[in-house]
């Protein structure tokens, strides 16, 4: 079971900078009241990402899917950015072959290859052209709202380029679609011209999707337990709503945070010892961040608040970052992803009488990171701990699911609302207006100066 530990920023263990558990306690009836507000907005059916555990008929069609592309196709290409890429990104680092993308078919056990350019830079898609045999590709087209103009982009050059490689008819076969169930022109496409489709449910926004086929069609067509998946992040569920607030992981990961903002740090670094982790903290960056920067409360009144969730990877930026988190400005709280089993090791063979030689990397691995917290702790460093067993399905449904909730949560502290994205809009509509789309010109108007 993933555990949490909040000690090293507790006032005992740190100092003066730590928190006093006077401090926590106070916040208890905030945190119930948080927990009972989304409660209620989940029973009204407004929070959609609470029920994405439990669809497990869902799951089994993604499965069956995913067992019609295994010998048919080699690759998957999901075409999707934010909340409809990142996600991916992290399953598929999390929980395959670091190198999967270079083993064979068999290797692979017939999962396929999974490709993510969740971006226009031409140079990338001009690379992913070059390389790929699109008649042997799924596409997974992934978007919420369906309008996205870079998902749209990419997915007009991929059908073009599968379409004169492969004829007409490929498109039915081997495109697919992950969308809203009634809105969006992917939707209309989709029943226009009967390529199939995934729902996303209306009510389960972008970052908050991964549970949803956003991101699990694509863990499911390279081989990931997606009922596993699910299976963890039920756990997690069931754990947060029965166990009292203080003890609930989610509830106290964002207390501790949200005490600290109000303490002057709020720098939210994510620092996985984990390679398999790292993406995970780039798709915590996007839901901490989308979510809890905002410029209005929820009365309207304007707070420009909002965390910076930084991405950070043990060992590797220990030789880049740590001299900031050690002797920088005390704006910081770090979480370390801890992982207890790698699942096997590899041995430092013994050279020159080496102090090395005979250990291993799992034991220098280790060490580093206990050297690193324990470093940062004595320079009343604040930082937390998510610690996995091991990275498995299981355990990574219950760090998603976990940390979602804590978003979830740390917004009701903040009194705003989590769930929408009225600064990514504004770009988008201008974006609109400058590719020429019919109706969007006017906002150009009043950002002349600036372009
Ligand atoms: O969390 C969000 O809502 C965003 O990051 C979206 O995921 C992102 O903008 C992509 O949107 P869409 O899925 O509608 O293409």
């Amino acid at each position: 079971m993933l555990s949490l530990s909040i000690q090293n920023c507790l006032r005992s263990r740190i100092g003066s900078r730590g928190i006093a558990p006077a401090e926590i306690g106070k916040y208890r009836s905030n945190l119930e009241s948080a927990r009972g507000s989304l409660e209620s907005r989940r029973k009204s059916g407004r929070l959609g990402f609470f029920e994405l555990p439990y669809n497990e008929g869902e799951a089994g069609r993604m499965e069956a899917a995913a067992r019609e592309w295994k010998g048919r196709y080699d690759n998957f290409v999901v075409i999707g950015i934010g909340g409809s890429a990142l996600g991916n990104i992290a399953l598929q680092s999390a929980l395959r072959h670091p190198n999967w993308n270079l083993l064979s078919a068999k290797e692979r056990r017939g999962g396929l290859r999974l490709f993510v350019p969740d971006n226009v830079d031409p140079n990338l898609i001009r690379g992913l052209l070059d390389a790929l045999d699109v008649k042997k590709t799924v596409f997974n087209v992934v978007s919420k709202s369906g309008t996205t103009a870079e998902c749209l982009a990419n997915y007009f050059i991929l059908r073009r380029e599968l379409e004169r490689k492969a004829g007409k008819d490929a498109a039915k076969k081997q495109i697919v679609f992950t969308t809203d169930p009634e809105k969006g022109y992917l939707r209309e496409v989709s029943r226009r011209e009967g390529i199939p489709a995934f729902d996303i449910p209306a009510n389960v926004g972008g970052r908050f999707s991964v549970l949803s086929p956003v991101g699990l069609l694509s863990a499911a067509a390279t081989g990931i337990s997606v009922k596993e998946l699910l299976r963890g992040a039920r756990t997690m569920a069931e754990r947060c709503r029965t166990s009292p607030v203080l003890k609930d992981p989610a509830s106290l990961y964002a207390l501790v945070h949200h005490i600290y903002m109000k303490k002057g740090s709020p720098i939210h670094v994510m620092m996985p010892y984990s390679h398999q982790l790292r993406d995970m903290a780039d798709w915590f960056r996007q839901l901490w961040a989308e979510s809890l920067g905002k410029k209005l409360d929820r009365k309207g009144g304007q707070v420009f608040a909002g965390p910076t969730p930084v991405k950070a990877l043990g060992v590797t930026d220990q030789h880049s970052q740590v001299q900031l988190y050690m002797e920088g400005p005390h704006d910081k709280v770090i979480t370390f992803l801890s992982v207890k089993d790698f699942g096997g090791d590899v041995a430092i063979p013994a050279r020159d009488g080496h102090y090395l030689g005979g250990k291993s990397l799992a034991r220098l691995f280790k060490a580093e990171e206990r050297a690193t917290i324990a470093a940062l702790s004595s320079q009343g460093r604040p930082n937390l701990a998510i610690t996995l067993p091991k990275v498995t399905e299981e355990s990574v449904g219950e760090l998603i699911f976990m940390l979602e909730l804590s978003t979830a949560i740390m917004g009701e502290l903040m009194d705003i609302n989590a769930f929408d994205q009225p600064g990514v809009e504004q770009g988008k509509l201008l974006t609109y207006a400058l590719m020429g789309r019919k109706g969007f010109g006017h906002h150009l108007k009043s950002f002349r100066k600036w372009l």
